[in-house]
């Protein structure tokens, strides 16, 4: 018998009024571990009324006490953090010790915005006008719908659920199908910490029947959303229809440089962490490694022999580097991609095929691979694959390279090699890009920085560090005129 997870509305947790359920794969072994609610829009309409009337309640309590929730509520993480990271790795499949490291970014996230219940500033300022104060406050936006990614199912959650508390907000999630039951338990365990009924309110189902819902609801007032661009996109234009803020992750296609005076066995280092870690389904994934020609031979050849050694297996099991992929639709996709890089002239070095031996054969594995002769107009240059693929491509020299990088619809993550000060200093005001690295791999961001990218990525917004509060809170500009006579701005001012 297999767990039947159930959906949290307005502190109780509740099967859908659709009655049915879904089932939930483990990618690395094929075998369903626990079933969901197939939630749908009667479950997001009691959902949003129930934030709706915790919101009055909730945004007067004061910040300094939600910190003291989430502070509790970082604590239980703690103590689950084990128990977490295993089903973490069995809902998502990447290794366990990365899974450990998801667990604690949530946590880390957790503690980082509970302080922030004693900051929440706002600023004072003076006034053109005499006896006259001024200033501008902090308030919550209301009600926010949050929806979320499979490939990051507790910290990116916790990058927002908890941020969008703090501030007063009240709440409907709906964690990715693909991987809901590490959302689930945060709202448990959110919960557990003392968040009263009603505030965070938890709605699982497909896209279609629950996110959809949600994002035209009139009751909703701020959509957070990290996804595909695709859906992504979508979600603004629902949200433009309500005049609502809409806060988007989507896309990289990130780039890591390696000039030809790095430190090639430190970019070698960084290009396996950064392209093979959570088998590349990371946003900030490497998928580009542009090589000044000069090293290219050399940095191809150690890198492949590295490559040639990552052990693909359950994310369980010891010593397995990489896991599976998440589902089989995704899995066919990258296999899309790896046949159009062929077609389109790419030559494929290693990996490209799907690991059917009796050890893999039941989920769903993908040999890390690596392509070189990329050009920047092919599709696998272009185009988003997450997955364990990745293009080198070769630069003439440091212009060249910063070309290339920047020759994409996407600017989330992106990485440069290099000794050179100049360069280095240079690359970080060109990148088009929302994080730069120097010396370091795209992937790996920290919680108190701001998280977020340019181009085809996002919509302007940032999560993480103080602009997570910024997402979550509307801005009050407040004058208090203590001259007792009537002051005309602009007019009374000689
Ligand atoms: C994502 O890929 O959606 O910077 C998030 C990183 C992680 C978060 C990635 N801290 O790679």
């Amino acid at each position: 018998m297999v767990k039947t997870y159930l959906s949290y509305i307005n502190g109780k947790w509740v099967k859908s009024s659709s009655g049915k359920t879904f089932g939930k794969i483990n990618p690395a072994t094929g075998q369903v571990i626990f079933h969901c609610q197939a939630g749908n829009g009667k479950d997001v309409n009691a959902a949003v009324e129930a934030a709706k009337a915790a919101f009055g309640k909730w945004k007067s309590f004061p910040p300094p006490e939600k910190g003291e929730i989430l502070f509790m509520a970082a604590h239980i993480l703690e103590k689950r953090k084990e128990e977490l990271a295993v089903l973490l790795t069995k809902e998502n499949g990447k290794n366990l010790e990365e899974a450990r490291g998801e667990v604690q970014e949530a946590i880390d996230i957790t503690k980082y915005v509970a302080g922030e219940g004693r900051r929440l500033l706002g600023e004072t300022t003076t006034s053109e006008l005499p006896d006259k104060f001024a200033m501008f406050v902090r308030e919550p936006r209301g009600v926010v719908g949050v929806i979320t990614p499979w490939n990051f199912p507790i910290a990116i959650p916790a990058w927002k659920i908890p941020a969008a508390l703090v501030c007063g907000n009240t709440l409907v999630f709906k964690p990715s199908s693909d991987a809901p039951a590490c959302g689930i338990e945060l709202v448990r365990l959110l919960n557990e910490a003392g968040i009263p009924p009603g505030v965070l309110n938890l709605v699982t189902g497909s896209g279609a029947a629950v996110g959809e819902p949600l994002a035209k609801h009139k009751g909703i007032d701020h959509i957070s959303f990290t996804g595909s661009t695709d859906v992504g996109t979508h979600l603004y234009v629902e949200g433009a229809k309500k005049l609502n803020s809409v806060e988007l992750e989507m896309g990289g296609k990130n780039p890591q440089i390696v000039l030809k005076d790095a430190d090639i066995d430190l970019a070698v280092d960084g290009a396996l962490w950064g392209a093979f870690g959570t088998s590349g389904q990371r946003c900030t994934a490497t998928s580009r490694i542009i090589v000044e020609k000069h090293v290219a031979k050399r940095f191809t050849e150690k890198f492949l022999k590295r490559v040639r050694r990552i052990k693909v297996g359950n994310g369980l099991g010891k010593g397995a580097v990489m896991g599976p992929i998440i589902n089989a639709g995704q899995m066919t996709k990258i296999l899309g991609y790896i046949d159009k890089g062929r077609k389109e002239g790419a030559k494929l070095l290693v990996g490209g095929h799907r690991l059917k031996d009796a050890e893999h054969k039941k989920g769903f594995f993908i040999a890390p691979t690596v392509f070189t002769g990329v050009t920047p107009g092919m599709t696998i240059a272009r185009e988003e694959i997450f997955g364990p693929v990745v293009c080198i491509m070769e630069a003439r020299d440091f212009e060249d390279a910063v070309r290339i990088a920047n020759s994409v619809e996407y600017g989330l993550s992106w990485s440069i090699y290099t000794k050179d000060i100049n360069k280095a200093m240079k690359a970080m005001r060109l990148a088009e890009s929302g994080i730069v690295y120097i010396n370091a791999p795209t992937i790996g961001a920290e919680v108190h920085l701001p998280f977020g990218g340019v181009k085809g990525t996002g919509n302007g917004g940032r999560e993480a560090g103080t602009e997570a509060i910024k997402e979550f809170t509307g801005i009050k500009t407040v004058f208090i005129d203590y001259s007792g006579r009537l002051q005309r701005a602009q007019i009374d001012v000689d």
